[in-house]
């Protein structure tokens, strides 16, 4: 195994031929991460040297598109964080009930468990037939996945506690059939979800929304950033409007904090001052 000693140049230059080559731009993610998912690359390519990785994203598009799946972290899980949920159902779906439809945004959805668990608590609610949800995300790997609705039997598993441990009152089995080692999403959960590719980072407001859920994105990105993305956020939602973010996300210390205020502080759900 080759040792290198990644400079900050070296990425600088990687960085900027995945932008100008490829169009994605990731140089205004946090250095650790960026730093971590080239040099895990690195290894597994039995690479001797960053001139020689610079060469292949030069000039092979395939190893570019294996970099770029590995700069984007596509870990998630439905009824992700439990207790969460609870406090959508708790706190976030009655405010919803007062809208005469509901547009719900989930920016960086990855393969779709997230929207597929909405799209769960609101059908409960009695709200899924008047609501629109934009499920979005820059990996067109990851969104052909969440499109399709199919996911491992292992998985459910796991996506099944994690459902009653969320209050699911159903047998969550009713939310899919089994064929072989897969299930699959049940197509009246599929009806309402518009899957589409948009970057945080260079893309903008598609639509005015009542829920935004950005969760677990806003980590691999670097303060600048974040701030470019809780503008567009801020731009997206109407007053009134709900922001969910990630466990280990914040609005508080920034310059956002101001124009929302605590609906969960633990959960990270966040009301937009009218
Ligand atoms: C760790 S997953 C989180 C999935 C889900 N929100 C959850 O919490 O389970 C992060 C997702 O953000 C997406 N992402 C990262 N950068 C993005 C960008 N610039 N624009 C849109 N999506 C992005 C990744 O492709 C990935 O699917």
């Amino acid at each position: 195994m080759a040792l290198i000693d990644l400079t900050g140049p070296d990425i600088e230059l990687l960085l900027t031929t995945l932008y100008r080559q490829y169009g994605y731009d990731f140089r205004q993610y946090s250095e650790a991460h960026v730093r971590r998912r080239i040099m895990n690359r690195f290894i597994l390519s039995g690479l001797n040297s960053m001139t020689d990785m610079q060469a292949r994203v030069q000039n092979d598009n395939k190893f570019a598109a294996l970099l770029l799946q590995d700069l984007s972290i596509t870990v998630t899980e439905m009824f992700r964080d439990p207790e969460f949920y609870r406090s959508l159902r708790e706190k976030v779906i009655p405010i919803l009930k007062t809208y005469s439809f509901i547009k719900v945004w989930h920016a960086g959805c990855s393969t779709g468990e997230e929207a597929y668990s909405m799209a769960i608590l609101l059908k409960e609610a009695g709200l899924y037939d008047r609501t629109t949800i934009y499920a979005t995300d820059f990996n067109q790997q990851a969104l052909d996945h969440a499109r399709e609705g199919i996911f491992s039997n292992e998985l459910i598993k796991d996506y099944t506690i994690n459902y009653q441990r969320s209050g699911g009152p159903e047998s969550f089995s009713s939310y899919y059939t089994s064929q072989y080692n897969m299930v699959i999403i049940d197509q009246s959960l599929k009806k309402n979800i518009v899957w589409a590719n948009h970057n945080l980072v260079t893309d903008s407001v598609f639509a005015e929304v009542h829920l935004i859920l950005c969760r677990n994105v806003l980590i691999y990105f670097n303060k600048d950033l974040q701030n470019r993305v809780q503008t567009l956020f801020l731009d997206s939602l109407i007053n009134g409007g709900m922001l969910c973010l990630g466990t280990k996300e914040s609005l508080r210390f920034g310059e956002f904090e101001d124009r929302y205020l605590e609906i969960d502080r633990k959960q990270k759900v966040f009301k937009k001052k009218y």
